[in-house]
C-alpha cells in the first residue's frame, strides 16, 4: 500500500521515549491536522493494525522486539502543537494535545497565569500529561481541564468534560483515548516575574531529588495511598540495584535510569526485583505507574503477586 509521507515503517521508538529504548513501530504517523489524523486512522483501519497512541514517551517502556502496531504520534508542528490565552481571556486557554508540557507551563507562567509552575521539570506532551492526570503533591494538571476533544477510531470527534473525564491520581477516562485538544482554565493572575521565580524554584526542588539529567521514565511505580513508594523502596535497600544498562537511581528508588546499552527486558526485570524487595520489607505490593508496549514477559510479572514474600 502507498502510504502519506507522515507515515513511515519500521521506525525505531527509543529516540521517541524519555528512556531511550525499545524496538521499532510496525508504522508510525505523525499527523499535523485533523485531516492526516483521519487518513492515518482509516489507514490502520485498511491494514488491520491495532492503535496505539504516542505523547511525549516519558512515562513509556517500549518491548525490545518493538510493536506490531499503528502508533500515532501527534505532530508538534502543526494545529496539535499549539498552546494559546484566548483573547481577552488569559485564564482561559486552548492547548494541542502534541504542545510539550515544558513549553505550555513556561507559557503561561510568562503571563503571571497560576496553577502549572508545579508542573516544572515534568517532561512529556500535554495529551499524555492530561490523560494520566500527571503532577505532585499539589494535585494534577486534571484540575484545570474544563474539556477535552477527542477522535475516536473511526474519526469521530467528540467532546468530554469534567466528571466524565474522572481525572484521579496518575488517571482519567482519557487513557487509550486520543485527546487532540483542551480547554484549560485557570483561577488566578499574579506578577509574571514572581511566577517564573516559582517555577524555577519547583524544577530546582525536584532536580534536588530526582534525576532529571539520566534517562529515566519518572518514578517506576505509584505511590500507595498516605505512602511514597520511593521510601519505601529506598527502606527496602532498591538504591544502587542494577540490572544490565538498568539502575535504581542513587538519587530517588523509585527512578530506573538507564545507560548505554541497556534493554526493555532490564529494565522489567530491574522493576520486577524492586517490587519484590519492597513486598519482602513492607508487605505492600507496589502498583507500576510507567505503562509498557509490546511483549516484555518479565513486565506482566509486575502485576502478579509478587514471589518470594515470605523470604
Ligand atoms: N524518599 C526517600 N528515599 C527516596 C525517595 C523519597 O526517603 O529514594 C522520601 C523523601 O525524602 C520524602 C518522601 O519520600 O520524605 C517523598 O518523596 P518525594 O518528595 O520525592 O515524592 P514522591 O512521593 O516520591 C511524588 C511523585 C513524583 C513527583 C513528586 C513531587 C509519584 C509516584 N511520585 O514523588 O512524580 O514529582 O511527588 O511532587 O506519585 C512521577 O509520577 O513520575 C513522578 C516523578
Amino acid at each position: 500500500m502507498e502510504l502519506p509521507a507522515y507515515i513511515r515503517e519500521r521506525v525505531p521508538l527509543a529516540g521517541l521515549t524519555t528512556f531511550g529504548i525499545g524496538g521499532p513501530a510496525r508504522w508510525l504517523a505523525e499527523p499535523a491536522d485533523r485531516e492526516q489524523l483521519a487518513d492515518s486512522l482509516a489507514t490502520a483501519e485498511r491494514l488491520g493494525a491495532p492503535v496505539l497512541f504516542l505523547g511525549g514517551g516519558s512515562n513509556l517502556l517500549v518491548a525490545d522486539a518493538g510493536v506490531e502496531a499503528m502508533v500515532i504520534r501527534l505532530a508538534s508542528s502543526g494545529e496539535f502543537g499549539l498552546a494559546t490565552a484566548r483573547a481577552e481571556e488569559p485564564l482561559v486557554w486552548q492547548v494541542g494535545a502534541a504542545a510539550p508540557l515544558p513549553a505550555l507551563v513556561a507559557a503561561v507562567a510568562r503571563i503571571g497565569v497560576v496553577g502549572l509552575e508545579t508542573l516544572s521539570g515534568i517532561p512529556g506532551s500535554v495529551g499524555g500529561a492530561v490523560a494520566m492526570n500527571c503532577g505532585g503533591r499539589e494535585g494534577g494538571i486534571g484540575q484545570f481541564v474544563i474539556e477535552a476533544e477527542t477522535v475516536s477510531l473511526r474519526g469521530e470527534s467528540a467532546s468530554m468534560k469534567p466528571p466524565e473525564l474522572a481525572f484521579r491520581y496518575r488517571g482519567s477516562t482519557l487513557k487509550g483515548l486520543l485527546a487532540i485538544n483542551f480547554i484549560m482554565k485557570f483561577k488566578t493572575i499574579a506578577e509574571p516575574a514572581d511566577v517564573l521565580n516559582r517555577m524555577r524554584e519547583y524544577r530546582a526542588a525536584k532536580a534536588a531529588v530526582q534525576p532529571l539529567g539520566q534517562p529515566s521514565a519518572g518514578c517506576v511505580f505509584k505511590n500507595p495511598s498516605g505512602l511514597s513508594a520511593g521510601m519505601l523502596l529506598d527502606q527496602a535497600g532498591c538504591k544502587g540495584m542494577r540490572e544490565g544498562g538498568a539502575v535504581v537511581s542513587e538519587r530517588h528508588a523509585n527512578f530506573i535510569v538507564t545507560e548505554g546499552q541497556a534493554s526493555c527486558r532490564d529494565v522489567a526485570v530491574l522493576a520486577v526485583r524492586m517490587r519484590e524487595a519492597a513486598a519482602r520489607r513492607h508487605g505492600i505490593n507496589l502498583e507500576p505507574e510507567i505503562v509498557v508496549w509490546g511483549e516484555e514477559p518479565a513486565f506482566s510479572l509486575l502485576h502478579e503477586e509478587p514471589r518470594h514474600v515470605d523470604d
